[in-house]
């Protein structure tokens, strides 16, 4: 939801600013903006409405830019619509805000968050004199600093500290103050900033991809931390203005892993890179035919002691908790409830002695699932979070963090890191089978055999794309699509639908299949493609029987099922088969050719498959 950056050093900061916004679009890209100040002269403005090459186009691919300091935003719409008077930066002095120049201002800022209290504090600046151009929280946010800032004199920390104790809501903010050239101030609550430095620069950015071809240093700033940053050189204070210091961290994974690497689309590349994802998930977890959660604190004393388990979590990562409440109830016996993030945190719902809430997030930073997190702390509630991004604000915060190595992901809907989750999960699931004893050694032994081999089994899937690829030129003008399935052919079918709509903007439905004859079903007609997930043995027939009601009202009918189960194409139209494997796992198979299909079907509408209209990679706001 919105990217920033920020540099100083000795180059040019206007190009390094846009090749890090590139880098941050996919969380948000309805405009952009940029404030780049050569030495003590006032910062330039600019910004362009849509995509971020318009900004790119407007200022000479940044050499009509000059300057060795700046900050830069790409943004996805909260307070405003998508403007030219809402892009950032924005400013604190009176202007029209809807263009381009150099700005007679003393603070210029950009914003990556929400502030709750906006309206409240607008009023009281109001009064104060200040004029606001745009509808945004952020100009409320940056005129409260310049109020701090011109009220106290006391500088740029004191005057941003103090405002940090106004505001309510979260941010990661970036700014310049007139005074203070070559120096960008940057503070954070609940909204994801790394700062990186290297020998004669420093760089601020939302996301670490955006600064990997600079540095591979960065600090990951704290919640109600300031930095002041310098060439070369970054100050970290607390909200007392105490200067406190934080670790170097150094970032290990290749900078092409955030590139797309010859492929189309990130999405593309991001699904050709599950089998590396979940091996590197799996050899994290599995090792030695044994299950070591000894990085992620899980004793076995804590897993004995367990009698509920609540997973929370938004979207795809719902859709992994969904999947293994099936696995874990089957497996483990424990009983287990999957909530929604965003509903949990309005719940009442009992905590007992003995919960293990479990947050899965790949950002790691997603709003409602961090405020379910807190909530189920405040309960008592022990907490695991099942995460990718490192350091991310869930992982911070939660007792026990269990890290999916999927890479970093840009696509905006997510494949590798959800197929990442999906084996952690298990994993999880097959070690507790173990320690309380509900399945045997020879069972746990073919268990972990049976994860290991996933990997090769995605990659043979993904040999057979082009018939997916074929079938999906077949349903281009479908207006309604239904995946339907039941136990964990349903969880299957609810990742199959969203990856379908979000990218291909067409109607899709998942449902219960045994669920459908209560209401729905009066929606299929002639021609709807139905789409049945069946790889679980006992419900198959059942399911068979769901889409052959359908077929009699009209449906087409497209079936997944496991290698061998010739008869499916008695009853259906199009058949995809997937390798057999312990049916606790297939979820990790057969999410593949809906994948496939949802990328495919958007390719053949002209849709931009990476940036989805409306949608962020990453949503950290409410
Ligand atoms: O970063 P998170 O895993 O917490 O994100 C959760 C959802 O926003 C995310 O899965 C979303 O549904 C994706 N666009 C699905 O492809």
């Amino acid at each position: 939801m919105c990217g920033i950056v920020g540099y100083t050093g000795n180059h040019q900061a206007a190009p390094i600013l846009l090749d890090g916004l590139a880098k941050l679009e996919y969380r948000g890209y309805d405009s952009a903006g940029l404030a780049v100040r050569d030495g003590s002269k006032l910062a330039e403005v600019v910004k362009a409405t849509g995509k971020l090459y318009r900004l790119a186009d407007k200022t000479d691919q940044g050499r009509s830019l000059p300057g060795t300091c700046g900050i830069g935003h790409t943004r996805w719409a909260t307070h405003g619509d998508p403007s030219m008077i809402n892009a950032h930066p924005h400013v604190s002095g009176n202007c029209s805000g809807s263009g381009s120049g150099a700005v007679e201002s003393d603070v210029v800022g950009v914003h990556n968050g929400i502030i709750e209290n906006f309206a409240e504090l607008k009023e009281k600046l109001l009064h104060h004199g200040y004029v606001f151009y745009s509808d945004t929280d952020t100009e409320v946010v940056v005129k409260l600093v310049d109020y701090y800032y011109k009220k106290y004199k006391i500088g740029p920390i004191d005057a941003i500290t103090r405002t940090m104790v106004r505001v309510r809501g979260s941010y990661a903010l970036a700014l310049m103050f007139r005074d203070y050239p070559g120096e960008v101030f940057a503070a954070r609550k609940d909204s994801p900033l790394i700062i990186g430095t290297a020998d004669d620069a420093s760089y601020l950015a939302s996301d670490v991809p955006a600064i990997l071809k600079y540095t591979r240093s960065v600090y990951y700033i704290d919640n109600l931390q300031v930095a002041r940053v310098a060439p070369g050189s970054v100050k970290f204070y607390d909200l007392n203005g105490d200067e406190v210091s934080l670790p170097l961290t150094e970032i290990t994974w290749d900078a092409a892993a955030a590139e797309k690497g010859g492929y189309e689309h990130f999405m593309l590349k991001e699904i050709h890179e599950q089998p590396t994802a979940v091996r590197d998930t799996v050899n994290s977890l599995v090792k030695e035919g044994r299950v070591d959660l000894s990085a992620v604190g899980l004793t076995e004393e804590i897993i004995r002691s367990l009698t509920q388990i609540d997973i929370v979590a938004c979207g795809s990562a719902w859709h992994v908790g969904m999947a293994a409440q099936y696995v874990i109830e089957d497996l483990v016996g424990i009983p287990v409830r999957v909530e929604l993030a965003s509903e949990f945190r309005y719940r009442s719902l009992p905590i007992g002695e003995g919960t293990l809430v479990i947050v899965i997030s790949q950002s790691g930073e997603t709003a409602d699932s961090l405020a379910a997190l807190r909530v189920a702390k405040e309960r008592g509630a022990l907490t695991l979070a099942i995460v990718n991004v490192i350091g991310s604000t869930i992982a911070r915060e939660a007792d026990h963090v269990l890290y999916t190595l999927a890479g970093p992901e840009i696509a905006v809907a997510t494949t590798k890191a959800y197929s990442a989750q999906l084996v952690a999960m298990d994993a999880l699931a097959v070690e507790m089978a173990r320690v309380r004893g509900t399945i045997t050694a020879d069972q746990f032994g073919r268990l972990l055999e049976e994860l290991s081999a996933i990997p090769d089994k995605i990659r043979r899937i993904l040999e057979d794309k082009e018939r997916i690829q074929w079938f999906s030129s077949k349903i281009a003008n479908a207006h309604d699509i239904f995946f339907i399935g039941r136990g964990l052919d349903y969880a299957i079918s609810l990742e199959g639908s969203l990856k379908m709509k979000e990218i291909s903007y067409i109607h899709s439905e998942a449902y219960a299949a045994g669920e459908l004859k209560h209401g729905t079903i009066s929606l299929i007609e002639n021609g709807t493609l139905v789409i049945g997930v069946l790889t679980q043995s006992r419900l198959f027939e059942k399911t068979i029987s769901n889409m052959a009601e359908c077929k009699s009202r009209g449906a087409y009918l497209m079936g997944i099922t496991t290698n061998g189960n010739f008869s499916v194409e008695d009853s259906v139209n199009f058949t995809v088969y997937i390798p057999k494997t312990d049916e606790h796992f297939v979820s990790s198979l057969a999410v593949v050719p809906l994948q496939l299909l949802g990328y495919y079907t958007s390719i053949n509408h002209g849709l931009d498959v990476d940036k989805p209209r409306n949608l962020a990679k990453s949503v950290t706001v409410e």
